[in-house]
């Protein structure tokens, strides 16, 4: 009998506002898969810490609050105790409590079977910094998204200011480049491409050439038998 394998999954990591959270959804929906949006799980955390008044230096307590996070995702929704806070999330202040929660082992642990658990037929694509190393180390296919500074301060800056949000650049940059060294520099789980990744620079690249390079690296993947 034929052994069943796992459903695959192609895993997208890379520093802030790389991109990867746009390619992934573009990749997923082109092969109409499941997606998985990692660092929605940390911001979620982040911010049940805030709503619960928990010391966020008090990492059982913020670990006890990322495994029993009440979180429904629903298309472009996320249903946090019931509240869609899909938009909330992405703010920068929510963001940085994330980097600095997510650098403790006892929160990643708590987070890391609901994530396994988004993998599911026909297939999934996950993105976040770990996705490669240590979700997902048998993932089929890797990807390593980077983007220079510049461009992803840039990029960042347009999507805020597209959701209502008031930011200033320079001070985005200064947050993004403190959030990279600290998810690039942590003990566990650091930012860091898996042995097998491919690395994908999208600085001077559209979103639809990135969507196109991964579906092409995917593709030659299925066609050498994957
Ligand atoms: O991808 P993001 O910006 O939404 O992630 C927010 C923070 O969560 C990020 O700065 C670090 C953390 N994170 C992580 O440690 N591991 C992941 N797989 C995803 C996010």
């Amino acid at each position: 009998m034929k052994e069943s394998r796992p459903a695959p999954v192609i895993t997208i990591d890379g520093p802030t506002a790389s991109g990867k959270g746009t390619i992934a959804n573009k990749v997923a929906d082109y092969l109409e898969w499941a997606v998985l949006d990692s660092g929605a799980l940390y911001r979620l955390t982040a911010l049940g810490v805030l709503r619960s008044a928990c010391n966020a230096d008090d990492v059982a307590a913020v670990a006890k609050v990322a495994r029993e996070l009440d979180v429904v995702f629903r298309g472009a929704s996320i249903l946090f105790e019931g509240e869609d806070v899909a938009s909330a999330i992405r703010e920068e202040n929510i963001g940085n409590l994330a980097s600095r929660i997510a650098a403790h082992l006892p929160v990643r642990e708590a987070l890391l079977q609901r994530q396994r658990d988004f993998r599911r037929p026909p297939g999934l694509v996950a993105d976040g910094r770990d996705m490669g190393t240590v979700v997902f180390p048998d993932a089929p296919l890797k990807i390593f998204l980077v983007a220079d500074v510049a461009a992803r301060a840039e990029r960042r800056h347009k999507q805020l200011k597209e959701k209502g949000f008031s930011v200033n650049l320079t001070d985005l940059l200064e947050d993004m480049r403190a959030r990279d060294e600290r998810d690039r520099n942590r003990e566990n789980a650091p930012l860091k491409p898996a042995a097998d990744a491919i690395t994908i620079d999208s600085s001077a690249l559209s979103i639809d050439q990135t969507v196109k390079q991964v579906l092409d690296l995917w593709s030659n993947k299925v066609s050498q038998g994957e």
